[in-house]
């Protein structure tokens, strides 16, 4: 409690226009009370030795009650924007687990995939990184991720016409945006922290503002079977929001090697909620 007190000293210290009060609490349904955004940052971390069936399991003894304490005592209107890992199924288990809230109602976070993938297009072009756009990642955060360069622009121009170097597009580009969590983790000795927060601003806006015309933002949301995607999945898409209501940007084209990318994090999704199976409510 001590180090959360800390925390809501430097809130305060933020003078942020729109902070009124902070409750300090572990008991969720307080947490969540009235509340219209839940940002659900926190998880069990990987530890050495561990499977992922153990990290799933052990994490859907977190998100399982957070979902039922959120639907019991959230606002009508709430958001929930699931970081904590592997937060896609994650925010799936949480959300099975909150049946009277809409299930369009629940994100996981891609941004932080988004923004690292537009740095490292920025960079290649040498050009300000926001005047790339329309960069989505599918599927899952995870190293089966896809950045998908080919829908992205650059100034409006596709990214495959101004980046001549159509191997590193295809390969390294793609590589290096699946493991900069791992390569953060290596350099810092823990997990990215201040662009993963940067990110839920950017994810939180990108929900509650329009999205300018014409481009689209990742985001994890619920599969209605869009792109063939299995219904249900938490998984990462182009998505443009009215600021009330989303949806999956239809049409994009995805070429062979986009689409045998896109199966493999699918893959991985669907066993994921295999693994966790069991523990959501029939
Ligand atoms: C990141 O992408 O930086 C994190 O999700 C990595 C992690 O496992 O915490």
């Amino acid at each position: 409690m001590k180090a959360l007190e800390g925390v809501a000293m430097e809130l305060d210290d933020c003078a942020f226009p729109l902070l009124h009060d902070t409750v300090l609490t572990s008991k969720p349904e307080k947490a969540f009370d009235g509340a219209s955004w839940v940002l659900l940052v926190g998880a069990l971390p990987r530890k050495a030795g561990m499977e992922r069936s153990d990290l799933l399991s052990a994490n859907a003894g977190i998100f399982g009650p957070q979902g039922k304490a959120i639907a019991a005592s959230a606002a009508g209107d709430v958001r929930i924007l699931v970081v904590g890992n592997p937060c896609n199924t994650n925010c799936l288990i949480a959300r099975s687990n909150a049946p009277d809230i809409a299930p369009e109602r629940w994100f996981a976070m891609m941004r932080l995939d988004e923004n690292r993938g537009k740095t490292l297009l920025a960079r290649k072009a040498g050009v300000p990184v926001q005047v790339v756009t329309n960069l989505a990642v599918w599927g899952n955060h995870s190293t089966t991720q896809y950045p998908d360069a080919r829908n992205a622009k650059i100034a409006g121009l596709s990214t495959f016409d101004v980046i001549s170097d159509h191997g590193w597009l295809k390969g390294k580009f793609i590589e290096t945006v699946q493991k900069r969590g791992a390569a953060v983790i290596e350099a810092r000795g823990s997990s990215s922290a201040a662009s993963a927060a940067n990110a839920v601003l950017d994810s939180v806006n990108s929900i509650w503002n329009s999205t300018p015309w014409g481009d689209w933002h990742s985001l994890a949301v619920v599969s209605h079977g869009e792109y063939g995607i299995p219904e249900g999945l938490q998984f990462g898409f182009p998505v443009k929001s009215d600021g009330t209501h989303w949806e999956v940007v239809p049409g994009l084209e995805q070429d062979g090697d986009a689409k045998d990318r896109i199966k493999k994090t699918t893959e991985e999704l669907v066993q994921e909620r295999e693994l966790v199976k069991s523990l959501l409510p029939t």
